[in-house]
């Protein structure tokens, strides 16, 4: 799947095609890196995702779907490349682009003081809110149940998540409860439901899916906190530009409040 335009062009010379063109187009623009490095240029754009997270990537039979496999189609449409979607563990996807393996992440993945420092984000595209999973006979009534004096529940998460960040810090941090980290978001919710764990705290769009698709839970009304969701790239990466720039138009041409109207219904 992968075009690569191998090593026939000098090294010199993919470079400065390289730092020519904005977006894809039938060259080097997504990893300049390799193109120095390996003397190829590729015009595939490799997106790191975690597809355990709907409506935001998740599996429709063998192909990756939701509002960011289409963001990211249409983005790779107006740079002229293709996208090549690698499905990973969510704790793998920063690392993922501190090491070069992918070019961009779209994850549902929220900018966090903490991620900057490794990676850097493009404008927002979307708003998420941490959520708390609950049976529906449970005694956690509300977000501050969690905080109170006293508490002691267990609560889940998926792994280096901000819902992970969060309840690490303001609960299991200060004694309040444990914090169960699992692989994937439905895992945390198959705990839930068999009993071995009192809420979950996850983003609330996949919290509707998987309430929807188990019995017994609920979400509480009150909401833990709200965040920006963006695309994730290297450090000072070449494509941040264009990709704003891309983005922006799509947000103009109403083509990302489509994809979301297509995956969200308005309450
Ligand atoms: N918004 C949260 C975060 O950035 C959760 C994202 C989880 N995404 C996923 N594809 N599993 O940490």
């Amino acid at each position: 799947m992968k075009k690569y335009f191998k090593g026939i062009l000098a090294t010199t010379m993919v470079l400065s095609m390289t730092a020519a063109l904005a977006g894809c187009g039938g060259s080097g623009e997504t990893a300049a890196t390799d193109a120095a490095e390996g003397g190829e240029a590729k015009d595939t754009l490799v997106l790191a995702t975690s597809a355990d997270f709907p409506p935001y990537e998740y599996y429709e039979g063998q192909e990756i779907v939701g509002i960011d496999a289409e963001i990211a189609k249409a983005l790779g449409e107006k740079l002229g490349c293709e996208v090549k979607i690698e499905d990973m563990n969510f704790d793998s996807i920063i690392p993922s682009i501190v090491s070069g393996k992918a070019d961009i992440a779209m994850a549902g993945l929220t900018v966090t003081e903490e991620r900057l420092q490794s990676v850097d984000f493009t404008d927002s595209y979307a708003t998420g809110v941490q959520v708390v999973i609950v049976k529906e006979d449970s005694d956690i009534t509300s977000v501050d149940d969690l905080f109170a004096e006293g508490a002691n529940h267990t609560i889940g998460v998926q792994t280096a998540t901000t819902g992970d960040l969060y309840t690490t810090g303001d609960i299991e941090e200060k004694g309040l409860g444990t914090v169960e980290r699992y692989t994937k978001g439905a895992d945390a919710i198959a705990a839930l439901t068999s009993g071995k764990i009192d809420c979950v705290v996850i983003d609330n769009e996949p919290a509707k899916a998987f309430v929807e698709a188990n019995e017994g839970l609920k979400i509480l009304d009150t909401e833990y906190i709200t965040e920006d969701y963006a695309i994730a790239l290297a450090k000072d990466s070449e494509l941040t530009e264009s990709i704003n720039t891309a983005l922006q138009e799509l947000k103009d041409d109403g083509t990302v409040q489509s994809i979301i109207d297509k995956y969200i219904t308005a309450e």
